[in-house]
């Protein structure tokens, strides 16, 4: 028998970045339905703060069953593990059931990149996502699955510095654009040599200072991707 009564799923989809923090709301098929909230980062950007933010985009975005959170930082099973971006507060913090306690709907939380790659790739062959904005965000997909818990960001790179130390938003204003294309493109290039990826995808706020010609198969993609992304988690956790 059908159901007739079944509503459509409608997720709140939410970004936490270190500039700004942002939400929409997704249909089934992962469109928008509403027109996307920012607020920026509370500082300092403590749980609590930024829990309270979450608050009011979510008040501000109208009817959602479940939420999908994209987080600056490891994620495992709801908790966050890492938040170099934020404060010390949120390692061991269980961002799914504290939101969960507060909205009064399901929360599955997510890596940002990850999530931001599940809105960007195509689904067949080796497929690596990177994100650029305050931090340095990675994703790797085989076939479309998720490889867990790539972090790239605070990994050795060049000159004893890290991947986030040269291409983080940071080191854009320290350096400049000049350098910072150079260094992204020696970036591509190790990266490229490392996964041997069939694609490469680029997203995040700071895309728009890339002035590189990119390789044939490396694209930019939106940061609209970063939110997008999110009706995946459910669609994965529903199988
Ligand atoms: C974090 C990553 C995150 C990236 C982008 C890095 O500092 O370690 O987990 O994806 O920033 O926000």
């Amino acid at each position: 028998m059908t159901d007739t009564n079944k509503q459509p799923l409608q997720v709140l989809s939410v970004d936490i970045g270190g500039s700004g923090i942002k939400a929409m709301v997704l249909n089934e098929t992962g469109q928008a339905i509403t027109e996307r909230h920012r607020i920026k980062t509370p500082h300092p950007p403590t749980p609590e703060a930024v829990l309270e933010v979450i608050g009011q985009l979510a008040a501000q975005q109208g009817a959602f069953e479940q939420v999908s959170v994209g987080f600056p930082g490891v994620v495992q099973h709801g908790v966050t593990k890492t938040a170099v971006n934020l404060t010390a507060e949120w390692i061991g913090f269980d961002l799914a059931a504290a939101l969960t306690e507060q909205l009064g709907k399901p929360v599955q939380v997510a890596n940002d990149a990850d999530i931001q790659g599940y809105g960007a790739i195509s689904g067949k062959g080796v497929e690596l996502v990177v994100t650029l904005g305050t931090g340095f965000g990675s994703a790797l997909f085989v076939n479309g699955h998720l490889v867990p818990n790539l972090e790239m960001a605070h990994h050795p790179f060049q000159k004893e510095k890290t991947y986030e130390q040269q291409l983080g938003r940071k080191a854009l204003k320290k350096k400049g654009n000049k350098t910072w294309n150079r260094n992204l493109a020696k970036a591509i290039t190790n990266l490229e040599k490392l996964f041997n990826y069939d694609h490469l995808y680029i997203g995040g706020g700071e895309t728009k200072r890339i002035k590189i010609e990119l390789p044939k198969n490396v694209t930019m993609v939106p940061n609209s991707a970063g939110i997008l992304g999110g009706i995946a988690l459910w669609k994965d956790w529903e199988g």
